[in-house]
């Protein structure tokens, strides 16, 4: 695959946002959209149910996880290869970096964030909220005790993926979505790129 724009400078990368499920990409990427009126949101999930014309769970259900993975890496690649489009701010999937062609093609073609949350953090933002995310469909959402070993098992296999993709973390516990947009903005604007770890203020 082509890159997108191999001359473009590295402040005019995409700007990906990658971590847990329940850690918020979606919500910043919608608010940090408004601060950066230039660029087009794009949520990874919602471009291959558009794709699909199926839901999350219907794709889950019916081809399983990895055909879903696969999409993933797909709709990535179109994304990149796309050069006549705006910048974009990309929400991924939880899962996505897993797949390691997938972490390589966010780590080449984007300037990638980690929003990296504690256990307690996700776990307060997903109970009740796992319905539709099939990889928790095994943890009851009744049961906040199995959902909280399922988002620790997880997350021991994810940290490392996570960690290796991604240009930046940012520690969101304790921060809202708005403040950890402004982050992102702040840093995407000063060019203060390849510095790994971020606390609030600035
Ligand atoms: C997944 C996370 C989901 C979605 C799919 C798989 C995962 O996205 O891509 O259900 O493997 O962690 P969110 O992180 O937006 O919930």
């Amino acid at each position: 695959m082509a890159p997108r724009d191999e001359s473009c400078k590295v402040n005019m990368k995409d700007i990906s946002l990658i971590g847990f499920m329940g850690c918020g990409k979606s919500s910043v990427g919608r608010i940090l959209a408004t601060l950066l009126p230039e660029c087009r949101l794009i949520d990874l999930d919602t471009y291959i149910e558009e794709k699909q014309g199926k839901d999350i769970p219907e794709i889950f259900n019916e081809y399983g996880e990895a055909a879903f993975r696969r999409m993933e890496r797909e709709a990535l690649e179109e994304i990149f290869s796309d050069s006549a489009r705006p910048r974009a701010i990309l929400s991924l999937g939880g899962g996505t970096v897993t797949s390691e062609s997938c972490s390589q093609l966010i780590r080449r073609h984007s300037d990638c964030f980690y929003l990296r949350a504690t256990t307690e953090t996700l776990l307060g933002n997903l109970d009740g909220h796992s319905e539709g995310r099939p990889m928790l469909s095994s943890a009851q959402p009744a049961r906040k005790e199995t959902l909280r070993h399922r988002i620790e098992s997880l997350m021991q296999a994810r940290s490392p993926q996570y960690l290796a993709t991604a240009h930046h973390i940012i520690d969101i516990d304790g921060l809202t979505f708005a403040q950890i947009a402004a982050l992102i903005k702040e840093c995407v604007e000063t060019n203060v790129l390849k510095i790994k770890e971020y606390s609030f203020p600035l």
